[in-house]
């Protein structure tokens, strides 16, 4: 199935619904499992931290940990950890996203934000960690061999990677010291690639090389996450213009508020509704080679067209 158009068939919509209710129980089921764990030993942050991650994310991260090793051909079971990493280092990125020194948001999904609730300190806090605490559940991954011990190794490096100064940290720099100057469409992309881009390829990543997918399928996914970041982050961008406050669960305007330079700044929300497409039918050309196991990830890309949160 490798086609190219702007939308899934009704019947293809009702089929993603399922499937993506599924993979957000998962998700949420795997979340409450990890941070028990986790919260053996009781401690006041916790919940702080409890706030920041049950609070109805999407759980895109997690998810897409799950496909990787499903593509692989890989037991779920085996990626829990990895798929609550991801998410909890996109919650940590969220509470501190929303910190007065950064975006100055009330509101996260639909709920007071974590400062807003607890207090600057304590948000920076578990910020800190549920990053920390990520790292944590991976360096604690069961492994069965030498295989899996070598494939958690490159794993923990790439998630580092990608959430500190080569990834997501670099594109929050940048995000912020763009404020008010005008950047073109490179330094954007960049931007973008870095900020959320990198996450959602460690996530799908993570769960491809934890599950021992082969190098010519690994590429193939690594292709498609970034085009997958990229439209991501330009629908986030439309979002900010057009979305329903109460759906988005977060302050309509922000980017505007703060003179950041987004894709509808720079180009008006038509083009970048179709920068969104042609990212997005990148996506689906990444995927041609793979058979009917992708078709959970097409239709994801897919959903970013219509996505109203
Ligand atoms: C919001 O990410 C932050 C960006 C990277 C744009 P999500 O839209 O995935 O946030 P949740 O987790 O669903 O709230
Ligand atoms: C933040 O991007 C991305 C990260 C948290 C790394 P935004 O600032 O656009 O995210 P929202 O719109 O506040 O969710
Ligand atoms: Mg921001
Ligand atoms: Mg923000
Ligand atoms: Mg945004």
């Amino acid at each position: 199935m490798n086609k190219l158009k702007n939308s899934l068939t009704a019947d293809e919509k009702a089929l993603f619904n399922e499937w993506m209710k599924k993979r957000k129980e998962l998700a949420e089921d795997s979340l409450k499992e990890c941070l028990d764990r986790l919260f053996a030993e009781k401690q006041m942050i916790h919940e702080v931290m409890t706030y920041a991650v049950y609070n109805g994310g999407k759980r895109l991260r997690p998810i897409l940990v799950f496909e990787g090793a499903a593509i692989a051909g890989a037991e779920l079971k085996k990626v829990i950890p990895a798929a609550c990493a991801m998410e909890m280092i996109h919650c940590y990125s969220l509470v501190h996203d929303d910190l007065p020194a950064m975006d100055d948001d009330d509101y996260r999904r639909g709920k007071l934000s974590c400062h807003k609730a607890f207090g600057e300190d304590m948000a920076i806090l578990a910020g800190d960690a549920l990053l920390t605490g990520a790292f944590e559940l991976l360096a604690t991954m069961p492994c069965q061999n030498d295989e899996d011990r070598i494939r958690l190794l490159q794993v923990i490096g790439e998630i580092a990677s990608a959430a500190g100064s080569a990834g997501m940290v670099s594109g929050q720099v940048l995000d912020l010291k763009s404020e008010g100057q005008n950047i073109d469409h490179a330094e954007l992309q960049h931007l973008h690639a870095l900020k959320t881009g990198k996450l959602f390829l460690a996530s799908l990543r993570a769960g491809a090389i934890l599950g021992g997918l082969e190098p010519a399928g690994l590429q193939k996914l690594t292709d498609y996450a970034e085009n997958f970041g990229l439209a991501f982050q330009i629908t986030d961008d439309i979002l900010d213009v057009i979305g329903d406050e109460l759906e988005v669960g977060k302050p309509i305007g922000s980017d505007a508020k703060n003179s950041k330079t987004t894709y509808t700044s720079l180009y008006g929300l038509d083009k970048a509704k179709a920068l969104a497409e042609k990212s997005v039918q990148a996506c689906i050309e990444n995927l041609k080679g793979f058979g009917e196991e992708a078709d959970f990830l097409r239709y994801l890309a897919y959903y970013l067209l219509s996505r109203t949160s």
